[in-house]
């Protein structure tokens, strides 16, 4: 019933049919996408969408070119990537290209890369693109607002060699919390959202719809690209009827795909690449699945008519991108402690060099801290060399999860042995720990690191590294 659907999440069995989701072939939007270096205008501006059950009004959003998530971008590894914002929006905005090893000044982010695009103006981005992989684009201004009205979308780098797939489906995973007419709630700086887990949806969405629906043969290999654009919500996802390898994190290949674990943890923007096989039988549904402490969610649904294909054997790594060594003899270790938000309260902390009680913190919209400063310092965390090797050890000193991530570079996790774990851009670091990430600042400029719950961000855990 209404009530039911948004007074949480829609379990699995009470979902309603929703039409199918218009799937476009991969090729076909390939060759659309790569056509000429010109500028491709990205218009972003309010549309009505249906995001809700079909019994519910539609939903204003903030779209980018006319739909959330916005237009998939995908582009040829090597290629560049132009075009040309419009802003015709009430506020002022950026796209940030996350996870993309960028020229600084493309970065996208207001007062450190770029001046804001003002509403009725146009910014032009125009950047190299040296990975291949799955990345994403979203506001980068206001963000805890702008990301959850609508402005995201993926940003698919193909391998020059495509792999052998049938095929190749970004699907953008996010949850919204709309009010009972279906519309985005508006009250963005709750401050128990603020200090707590963040802002969490109360529908979850695959690709802007409840339910995304891609038919599929038995025997098909699929490429799933798992991209979590949603403001704070650590996704544990489950698949059924597909079975198959995790092949990338954030975009990075895996030296040695790994077996697809029984629940796959996704925290906010990072992404994952699967290979899977079609392993549900003709006329059964096979799924992708959100589990909660009350049980299944389906986010994706893929209905199976017989194909002809025979199961294919396992796939071989794809191929690497670039890479940029990390020293971790050589390198230089700085700490960065996590405290903050609710039942660890900050007893004070800096805000923009002043030096403010928990109480006035609170009064700004302010609950975290990294080295006792809150919101974006003065001076960064640490001023690196081109090319030196920089450690941080990541202290949670804190009662809840953060998504931490670097701009610009992709970092490795220094695991307790020693070892270096798979190269990442966002790293999900629980309630209590601590963690190592290295990487090789390899490329020059000032870049945002921060967590990736969009309200922690708002809420002060924001901080930054110069390479020159
Ligand atoms: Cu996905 Cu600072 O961003
Ligand atoms: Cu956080």
């Amino acid at each position: 019933s209404r009530r039911h659907v948004l007074a949480g999440l829609t379990a699995c069995a009470s979902l309603p049919a929703l039409p199918r989701f218009a799937q476009a072939s991969v090729a076909q939007v390939s060759t659309e996408a790569n056509a000429g270096s010109a500028a491709h205008r990205l218009t972003l501006a309010p549309a009505r969408q249906q995001i809700a059950p079909t019994d519910y009004p539609a939903t204003d959003l903030w779209c980018v070119n006319g739909t959330m998530p916005g237009e998939t971008l995908r582009r040829t590894q090597g290629a560049r990537l132009v075009v040309e914002v419009d802003n015709q929006l009430p506020q002022a905005t950026s796209l940030h290209w996350h996870g993309i090893r960028i020229d600084n000044a493309m970065d996208g982010v207001p007062g450190v890369t770029q001046d804001p695009i003002q509403p009725g103006t146009r910014f032009t981005y125009d950047f190299a693109l040296p990975d291949a992989g799955t990345y994403w684009y979203h506001s980068h201004a206001q963000s805890v607002e702008q990301v959850e009205r609508g402005l995201q979308g993926a940003l698919i780098i193909e391998e020059p060699d495509a792999p052998d797939v049938d095929q190749d489906l970004p699907l953008v995973i996010d949850d919204l919390r709309v009010t009972a007419e279906a519309a985005i709630d508006a009250n963005f700086a709750v401050p128990h959202d603020l200090s707590h887990a963040g802002r969490m949806g109360n529908i979850l969405l695959c690709n802007g719809k409840m339910v995304a629906d891609h038919p599929v043969k038995t025997g098909d290999r699929l490429r799933l690209r798992l991209i979590n654009s949603a403001n704070a919500r650590i996704f544990t996802l489950g698949l059924q009827g597909l079975e198959g390898w995790v092949m990338a994190y954030d975009g990075m290949p895996l030296a040695t795909p790994e077996a697809l674990p029984d629940r796959l943890l996704l925290a906010p923007a990072q992404r994952v690449d699967l290979f899977v096989d079609v392993t549900a039988a003709a006329g059964e549904d096979a799924f992708l699945v959100q589990f909660e402490r009350d049980g299944g969610y389906e986010l994706a649904r893929f209905p199976v008519a017989s194909g002809t294909r025979a199961r294919r054997p396992a796939p071989s790594a794809l191929p690497p991108n670039p890479d940029f060594p990390i020293d971790l003899p050589s390198a230089r270790s700085v700490d960065l402690i996590t405290e903050g938000g609710a039942m660890a309260w900050l007893s004070g902390a800096r805000f923009k060099g002043e030096e403010l009680s928990g109480q006035d913190l609170a009064q700004l919209g302010q609950f975290w801290a990294f080295n006792g400063s809150a919101g974006r310092p003065p001076e960064p965390l640490v001023t690196a060399r081109l090319g030196e090797t920089i450690r941080i050890r990541m202290v949670n000193d804190t009662r809840f999860p953060h998504a931490m991530h670097l701009h610009g570079m992709h970092f490795s996790e220094v695991r307790a042995d020693g070892s270096l774990g798979p190269l990442r851009d966002t790293l999900l670091m629980l309630q209590g720990e601590t963690r190592v990430i290295a990487f090789q600042a390899h490329n020059p400029g000032d870049w945002l690191f921060h967590c990736h719950m969009l309200s922690h961000h708002a809420a002060g855990m924001g901080t930054w590294v110069r390479v020159t």
